[in-house]
């Protein structure tokens, strides 16, 4: 937690990497290729994709499409007035159909209801979802060898559902090319997703021969888009649905800023001008960092220094820590979110109108968005975080416009699961399970 110790780590990303085992799991989705996740070094600088603002400006409209959608589904649930939704469910659905649509211009069919005959889906959520094998799993397998992490999950569908990623896509990638060799620039929806945006960097004359990722990589940033962008950005929207649902009053004061907006499909930079939608949005994410902490291990001895020092269990106080190659650190993000010594004494406490007036002491968080940990930061921070933003910006401004929202169980019955680094909010009756259920109720005109 200690932000001076987090911000060298980061500024040295070639000293402390992602730990073996990580990287190992990673490595049987991905597949031949490394993708941005798993490579390191020049290679990674090389597969960085283009998610800068003019991206996402150009990628609103589909998060809209796909808000709509959404809305229609659930007004058409509503019988006499009420609405009763798992709002987990419905923004995985969303995201997944948003990551694919935006990152590969591929259609999952999530909200549809027609996943259940979709190759990609159905292999992954072989891998991630049905078994709870990688969620519950994770780092007890992670810490494994890898042939034992194969006997452990029986390998044989395992290394089915990852041809079947690895052979979609080569087939997203083939048509991408095709496409964007017959179509050339920006001509229509298809060339503008992710895949194809770095599909075109790659062939730019600019660009060396040997700099040129292989097609392997270029086929490894699709599992590596749903990896990463995913479930964090749905988890993220079903706390913002809950903290909607336990704060009436900042839910009207949002809705009041949201209707005063003259039109359904406002543009990325009118969105970034909602002041409560955004300050609304920070302190979900501070509060509810979806990631809860992630690991480093540290490639060569160093020496970490220490904004405060500590006093070891012999009583001697220590300014910087000596570090010796392999040891491994715990970075926890929301540790440092929620740390009453740099936001306050009412650090755990939801409330947006903190970010009209920062305390100077969160400024030493060296996080790549806001003062907050929830992305990380440096050069190996998250990618996609304009993107998230953007995604949960346009979800809560359609929703939040149409229904009113309320939890549907006690807030007692509300508990936090925290497994594989990730929370998510359950009920205490079903502890394992990630849901959120709320009635829902059509604003009246
Ligand atoms: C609320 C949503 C999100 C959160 C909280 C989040 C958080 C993070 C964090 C903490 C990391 C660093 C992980 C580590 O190094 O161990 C990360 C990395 C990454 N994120 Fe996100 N992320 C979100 C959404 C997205 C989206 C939507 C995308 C893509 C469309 C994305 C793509 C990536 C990629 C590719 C990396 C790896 C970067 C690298 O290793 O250089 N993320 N994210």
């Amino acid at each position: 937690m200690d932000t001076k110790a987090i911000q060298h780590i980061m500024r040295n990303d070639y000293t402390y990497i992602k730990p073996r085992s990580t990287q190992r799991i990673l490595q049987m989705v991905l597949g031949e290729g490394s993708g941005i996740l798993l490579s390191e070094g020049a290679r990674h600088r090389r597969q960085n994709p283009a998610f800068g603002p003019n991206q996402i400006r150009e990628l609103t409209p589909a998060f809209f499409e796909k808000s709509f959608e959404l809305r229609d589904i659930w007004a058409a649930q509503i019988t006499e007035g009420v609405g009763r939704v798992d709002a987990m469910d419905w923004f995985s659905k969303t995201a997944l159909d948003i990551i694919g649509l935006t990152g590969f211009n591929y259609h999952f069919n999530g909200l549809n209801g027609r996943s259940q005959t979709n190759e990609l889906s159905l292999a992954f959520s072989a891998i991630f979802r049905s078994s709870g094998w990688a969620s519950a799993w994770m780092p007890v397998i992670a810490a494994l060898p890898i042939q034992r992490v194969f006997r452990a999950v029986s390998i044989d569908p395992m290394n089915a559902c990852a041809e079947c990623i690895q052979r979609i896509g080569r087939e997203i990638l083939t048509e991408s090319k095709a496409y964007l060799a017959a179509t050339g620039e920006k001509s229509s929806w298809g060339a503008r997703d992710l895949l194809s945006l770095l599909l075109k960097s790659n062939m730019s004359t600019e660009i060396a021969g040997e700099e040129r990722m292989s097609d392997a990589d270029v086929i490894a940033q699709i599992p590596t888009f749903l990896i990463a962008g995913f479930e964090t950005t749905s988890t993220s929207l079903t706390w913002a649905f809950l903290a909607l649902s336990q704060h009436q009053e900042i839910q009207d004061k949002l809705r009041e800023e949201l209707l005063g907006v003259s039109t359904a499909t406002p543009s990325m930079d009118e969105l970034n001008e909602l002041p409560l939608l955004d300050a609304f949005l920070r302190e979900t994410l501070r509060l509810y960092a979806p990631l809860i902490h992630i690991m480093r291990a540290a490639e060569k001895d160093d020496i970490i220094p220490l904004a405060h020092p500590i006093t070891d269990c012999d009583g001697i106080v220590h300014n910087e820590l000596l570090v010796r190659k392999g040891q491994m650190f715990n970075l926890s993000l929301l540790g440092v979110n929620t740390d009453k010594s740099l936001w306050g004494p009412d650090a755990g406490e939801f409330r947006p109108e903190r970010w009209l007036q920062l305390p100077d002491s969160v400024k030493s968080i060296p996080g790549v968005y806001s003062n907050l940990m929830t992305f990380f930061g440096g050069s190996r921070g998250c990618i996609g975080w304009r993107f998230a933003l953007m995604e949960m910006k346009v979800l809560l401004f359609t929703l939040v416009r149409s229904f009113e929202v309320e939890l549907e169980v006690p807030k007692e019955q509300i508990v936090t699961s925290r497994a594989a680094a990730m929370q998510r909010p359950s009920l205490s009756s079903e502890p394992i399970r990630a849901i959120l259920p709320v009635i829902i109720r059509p604003l009246k005109d």
